[in-house]
């Protein structure tokens, strides 16, 4: 089977305002797993999308897990002769907090300059819907797909991947997974005109701490001066995470990251444009470790960063407190052969040991996350894939590796048992996590054609 490009965007063109209808009905799900008060919403959508994927000619199953359902598809009737390829999304969004800096109300997606804006227009509704067309433009064209197909559609993957990881352990969902590719369809560009695939991302492991002082909150003149002031205290021992060069000041935290391949090595050393950057995020790339380029520093080199910060008044006016308590939500990023159990732990331990007299520290939640991942460059998934953006883009495609992660990725990998590869057609700007995500019509019409290209190309 073969398409060119030219027919894709002429079959794109026919379908494009259905398309985009079924787009819309995805983004307006609430579907945000990290705040129980959307479970209904989150539950609506893995029931939409369960029937969806059913009428592009798929079995599915609806796998109920301690969180939310994972959803399960496949069609193998390409037949034993042909490879299959296993395809992982999610349909769970982030929180849209702060919401008021949203132009538009984040559930109800509208169109601006060809942009999309909602939460999870990229992330990951927008990737997962030209999958889904791509797959129900292959079947209706040829009455079959090219190669068998297996889908995974997780609900938890931006609040940990509990509910997959279950499964995962499952010895017959395990059978099921089996694939000879899996394509982790949750990535980006470095820019909107140069192709790329992704050959990595960085594992995480996330951690929340208190500090505790007094019984309850006491007023800073009467106590100012006595008690140990708790947020002082978190500051204090927050400081002490890195080093002035940037490194992390944590012993041990680099004990097991492992040298670079020549071919990584090489693969790092794409240019990084620190004036494009600055334009783009109004920030300059000055965090991380000195020794190290912006690159490597995103890609190759593990990261501690505080992701909040709570405790004591900081509302309208002013109101003289010592707080009774004051929290930190801290991650870090990891790389390979550094193991998300090791290191959570030993991050929480140096904190504790920083802790004034006085001030008593508690760790209520350190969770496991995920390992970092790397993809064989070599394997035809990669090539496939890499042809199929060349085709599109008139354009050598860039290998890279991601700074961010995919929690389940590498359980993913070794149930499922083949090449993995990384891809999507994600940009730097898309305000991903941030207020105002968008994704680009245009860009549902290259992940559309790049999806069905590819899947054509790993036909035997
Ligand atoms: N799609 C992202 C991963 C990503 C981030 C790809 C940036 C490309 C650029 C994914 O949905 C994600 O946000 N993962 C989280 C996992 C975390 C919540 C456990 C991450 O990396 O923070
Ligand atoms: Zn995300």
């Amino acid at each position: 089977m073969s398409s060119t490009v030219e027919e894709l965007r002429e079959i794109y063109a026919n379908n494009q305002k259905k398309f985009l209808e079924d787009y819309f009905r995805f983004l307006s799900f609430q579907s945000v797993s990290t705040d129980p008060a959307f479970t209904p919403d989150v539950l609506a959508c893995a029931e939409w999308l369960t029937d969806y994927i059913q009428s592009i000619g798929f079995t599915v199953e609806k796998w109920p897990t301690s969180g939310y359902p994972v959803i399960f598809a496949q069609n193998l009737e390409a037949g034993p002769d042909q490879p299959t390829l296993l395809i992982y999304n999610h349909y769970d969004v982030q929180p849209v907090d702060p919401v008021n800096e949203w132009s538009t109300p984040p559930f109800q997606p509208s169109i601006r300059n060809g942009e999309v804006y909602a939460r999870g227009a990229e992330d990951n509704k927008g990737q997962c819907m030209y999958v889904l067309h791509a797959l129900k433009v292959l079947k209706e064209r040829k009455g079959r797909f090219p190669i068998n197909i297996k889908l995974c559609i997780e609900g938890e993957e931006e609040s940990g991947s509990r509910g997959l990881a279950e499964t995962l352990t499952d010895p017959s969902r395990q059978e099921k997974l089996k694939a000879d590719y899996l394509a982790i369809v949750d990535m980006g560009l470095r820019d909107k005109d140069t192709p790329a695939v992704t050959l990595g991302v960085r594992g995480i492991t996330a951690l929340e701490i208190s500090v505790q002082g007094s019984k309850t909150d006491l007023h800073s003149g009467s106590h100012g001066g006595i008690v140990y002031n708790p947020l002082r205290a978190l500051v204090q021992m927050l400081s002490r995470l890195w080093k002035e060069n940037g490194e992390v000041a944590v012993p041990g935290f680099y004990d097991d990251v492992v040298e670079l391949s020549p071919q990584e090595k090489d693969l790092v050393a794409l240019d990084f444009d620190s004036e494009k950057y600055q334009a783009m995020f109004g920030a300059l790339p000055t965090g991380g470790e000195r020794a190290f380029s912006a690159l490597e520093r995103a890609w190759i080199r593990p990261t501690i960063e505080i992701n909040g910060i709570g405790g004591g008044y900081s509302g309208p006016g002013m109101k003289t407190v010592i707080p009774a308590k004051a929290s930190v939500k801290i991650s870090c990023r990891l790389v390979p052969n550094q193991d998300p159990d090791v290191i959570g732990p030993l991050v929480a331990q140096f904190l504790k040991e920083q802790a004034p007299e006085g001030i008593q520290v508690v760790v209520p939640f350190s969770r496991g996350g995920g390992k970092a991942v790397r993809a064989n460059p070599n394997s035809p998934v990669v090539k496939a894939f890499a042809q199929a953006y060349e085709e599109l883009f008139h354009k050598p495609c860039e290998r890279i590796f991601e700074g961010g992660s995919i929690p389940i990725a590498t359980q993913l990998t070794e149930v499922c048992g083949g090449d993995v590869i990384l891809l999507g057609f994600g940009l730097p700007d898309d305000q991903i996590h941030a207020p105002n995500e968008h994704f680009g019509i245009d860009r549902l019409e290259k992940g559309f054609i790049v999806m069905t290209r590819a899947l054509e190309l790993l036909e035997n």
